[in-house]
């Protein structure tokens, strides 16, 4: 059975992982381990390059020898080395891209360069091993969007959002509401004890045919009910936040849940998979299972482990690659931009 060491170093979660599996089977997760820097970034508000990438180089090697203790295994037991080619923060890539090429060289094993989106978007399937046709949602804090995939590696674009991601939009939002970064867990936290109707929030690009989002207005329609709220300040009112995080967040999930199926019926697909970090949201999952039970729609999501940035997901991409007989010339450069 091939096993696997894929690496993540597309932002500011270090990570490593070895899987095994074969084709068509769930894939093992031998382990999995995630440096995180979220604390080290709190104090900024957001991600800070630099300071990313020199951590990636501190984590990298202790995280490498972690794994590969907690599977249980040694370097030269494993098959091929995969990691994040892009899209990220370049100086990011970089670390985890060169270090998965040096232990390739060094073992003379393949080496595999993995799109960070393909891994969102398969982390669904890593328990189940085979990739059905289906209708995929990726939703993270770079990234919205709407694909129907055929089989691995035959994905076409249905939609993405022409501003924020919806991740993005959630940690915005919660920067304008005085929460801590990253905000979609703050937002979904304080919305626990909100009324989702209490404030109207536009639902952008509903009633048009497109599938893209636009996240951008409901921003601005939650800074305008600030403002309103406390024209002195245009700080929220402590006894406003859970109504305004719950109306704002139902707001999304209203447009991403609507789309999705809608987009699922377009192309006659029976089966949604939903990922991402923001996939995390209990609420959203709940509001997809609903409204999938409803339409007689199979609903797939990663497990929690797998839905922020994670090794596992790149493994279970790099494992798919690897069976398919494929593998990346050493000279493969990152891609910061790289589409799917
Ligand atoms: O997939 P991910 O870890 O990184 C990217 O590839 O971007 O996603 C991170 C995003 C952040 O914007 C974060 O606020 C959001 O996922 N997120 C959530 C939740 N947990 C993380 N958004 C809403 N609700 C959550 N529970
Ligand atoms: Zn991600």
């Amino acid at each position: 059975m091939p096993t696997l060491l894929a690496i993540e170093s597309s932002c500011d979660e270090t990570a490593v992982a070895i899987l095994s599996g074969e084709p068509g089977q769930p894939a093992r997760i031998l382990s999995s381990e995630i440096a995180s820097q979220i604390e080290l970034h709190r104090q900024y508000g957001g991600v800070v390059p630099e300071l990313a990438s020199r951590n990636h180089s501190l984590h990298l090697r202790p995280l490498v020898e972690t794994a590969l203790r907690n599977a249980d295994t040694d370097l030269c037991s494993i098959d091929a080395f995969a990691a994040t080619s892009g899209p990220g923060l370049s100086s990011s890539l970089l670390i985890g891209s060169t270090a998965a090429k040096a232990l390739a060289v060094s073992t003379g094993r393949p080496f595999l360069a993995i799109n960070h989106l393909e891994g969102h978007l398969l982390s669904p399937f890593v328990g189940l091993g085979e990739v059905p046709p289906h209708v995929a949602l990726i939703v993270s804090g770079g990234h919205t969007l709407l694909l129907d995939v055929e089989m691995p590696g035959r994905y076409r674009k249905l939609g993405s959002t022409l501003d924020d991601a919806a991740g993005e939009a959630f940690d915005k939002v919660a920067k304008m509401l005085g929460l801590p970064y990253p905000g979609g867990p703050e937002i979904e936290k304080t919305a626990m004890g909100g009324n989702p109707e209490a404030f109207e929030f536009p639902r952008s690009m509903m009633k048009d045919k497109s599938l893209d989002f636009s996240f951008a207005g409901l921003k601005t329609a939650v800074l305008y009910t600030l403002t309103d709220r406390n024209p002195e300040t245009g700080q929220p009112k402590t006894e406003d936040l859970p109504d305004l995080c719950a109306s704002f967040q139902q707001a999304v999930i209203d447009v991403l849940v609507a789309k999705t199926v809608r987009a699922a019926r377009g192309r006659g697909r029976d089966t949604i998979a939903l990922s991402g970090g923001v996939s995390l949201n209990r609420t959203l999952r709940n509001a997809f299972q609903k409204r999938c039970d409803a339409d007689g729609i199979r609903f797939l999501t990663a497990e929690p482990g797998l839905c922020t940035d994670n090794a596992a997901m790149i493994g279970f991409a790099g494992l798919l690659h690897h069976f398919a007989g494929q593998e990346s010339p050493l000279d493969e450069d990152i891609h910061p931009n790289l589409p799917l």
